[in-house]
């Protein structure tokens, strides 16, 4: 390949978007692209800030430049309240990312050969179909989310749901013989308790739909492995999965806060299969309550634990340890470097909001999962790892809605003395190595990717 194919990669600016689509753009610089990695001037900061404001990658001859778009909305705008924040990059970010393209080909001498495109991104396809470039999709969650958007107007002509993307009654559904049956309370849009903001995604959400068929190239972190009816359901489907770091990396590009490395040295002293690792993800918040009864069912198992609670600029995630709460055999951080613990000999398990990477990052480590969904596509996510894969439980909120410290004692004691569970993980994680693995199909499919981008 010419060192001077140009990649243009435009994720959602979300964490759970940046970082599959970033270990992507490491992959194509490995294969001599030279990455233009675009994102909001919101997340652009963030981006800069752990990596000492540095603003490129370099690996051999090629690079990931780091650029940044304006997302449309005002300094002190409301970004987690993703209705508007959808909704405004819609509006007003494809005639900038017009414009920095021509910019870069004016100022820089850089020509833009193709553009990648997160599903959330997708208008930028338009972009690249009118100023006649290569355009991509990446869908960053699993393959049966992207099988249930296709899916849509058949949705709405079945009368499961309507217009707005609600369901019209409970109903059990199945989206083809070899997909697992689906409930209307799995349909991820429907899950965003905000009417409003669930409106304005779904809106987003057509609009992106109908923009995919200007592409052939649907790239997704994801594998027949794991995901077989799904995959076959969608034709053009490249599946690439699992996009994992190489753990052996120093620092991990793209992390919206600083990974604090301090936790890898006292996972070292714990002995292996024992610690249980706590994360939900970039997102997630919770209530003062359910905080409490997490961090005293934590100090119930009377097993090391590290857990990661963030702590968020706006405040938006201000909760406090309960008095009652000891910790003795924990270790609370801000920011985990994820993959690298979960690869770690010393952790049993994984309490986690099911998170589409997180669910491959567990999946590819062979970690049995203790689920705790919290939004959007986790509740499917949660009942493929405990029912499709068998890799994971779940756990049950009691009468008044709260999942008790009693529970999370019983869930980890039970996950932790099933060695079905077990075996079952260690059997995925083979399998999911094999795909990435020389030869392997997801392997091979970023070959076939790259050979098409050289053309
Ligand atoms: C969001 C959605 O919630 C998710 O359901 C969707 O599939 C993708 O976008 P998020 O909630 O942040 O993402 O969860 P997840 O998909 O798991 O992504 C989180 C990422 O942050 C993972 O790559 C994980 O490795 C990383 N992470 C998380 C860390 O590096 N350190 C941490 O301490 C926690």
């Amino acid at each position: 390949m010419s060192v001077t194919t140009t990649v243009l990669v435009l994720p959602c600016p979300l964490q759970g978007h940046v970082n599959p689509m970033m270990i992507l753009s490491q992959r194509l610089v490995e294969k001599g692209c030279n990455i233009i990695f675009v994102n909001t001037e919101f997340i652009h900061n963030k981006v800069l800030s752990p990596m000492g404001n540095q603003e490129a990658g370099v690996t051999g001859g090629s690079s990931i430049k780091l650029v940044s778009i304006p997302d449309g909305l005002g300094p002190d705008a409301d970004r987690n309240n993703l209705g508007e924040l959808f909704g405004s990059m819609l509006n007003n970010m494809p005639a900038m990312l017009e414009k920095l393209i021509e910019y870069l080909r004016l100022k820089g001498g850089v020509t833009v050969s193709c553009i990648v495109a997160d599903f959330v991104m997708a208008w930028a396809l338009e972009i690249a179909n009118k100023i006649g470039i290569k355009g991509v999709l990446f869908n960053p969650a699993s393959t049966a989310m992207l099988a249930l958007q296709c899916s849509i107007p058949k949705l709405i002509d079945d009368g499961i749901i309507d217009t707005h993307g609600l369901p019209i009654t409970q109903k059990r559904f199945q989206l083809s013989p070899t997909i697992p049956p689906m409930n209307t309370e799995l349909i991820w849009w429907a899950n965003i308790s905000d009417s409003i903001t669930q409106k304005k995604i779904f809106k987003v959400i057509v609009h992106c739909m109908q923009t995919l068929e200007l592409t052939e190239w649907w790239l997704c972190n994801s594998t027949p492995e794991i995901e077989p009816g799904a995959s076959s359901f969608i034709p053009k489907l490249l599946p690439i999965g699992p996009l994992l770091r190489d753990v052996a990396e120093e620092k991990s590009l793209g992390q919206f806060w600083e990974e604090d490395h301090s936790c890898i040295s006292w996972l070292d002293q714990q002995p292996h299969g024992s610690v249980i690792y706590v994360a939900f993800g970039s997102i997630t918040l919770f209530d003062e309550k359910q905080f409490k009864e997490l961090a005293l069912g934590l100090d119930l198992t009377n097993r090391p634990f590290l857990w990661v609670v963030r702590k968020d600029s706006d405040s938006s995630n201000n909760v406090s340890l309960p008095s009652e709460f000891r910790g003795n055999r924990g270790n609370i951080i801000g920011w985990a470097p994820q993959e690298k613990v979960l690869s770690h000999p010393a952790i049993a398990c994984f309490i986690s909001h099911c998170g589409w990477n997180s669910t491959i990052e567990g999946l590819s480590n062979g970690v049995p999962f203790l689920c705790w969904p919290y939004f959007a596509d986790q509740f499917f996510n949660r009942t493929y790892i405990c029912d499709e894969l068998k890799v994971g439980l779940g756990f049950d909120s009691d009468e008044n809605g709260l999942i008790s410290r009693e529970e999370i004692k019983v869930k980890v004691e039970k996950l932790l003395g099933d060695e079905n569970i077990r075996l079952m993980a260690h059997e995925v994680k083979k399998k999911l190595r094999k795909e990435i693995d020389d030869g392997g199909r997801s392997s091979e499919n970023i070959n076939k990717f790259i050979k098409w981008l050289k053309e």
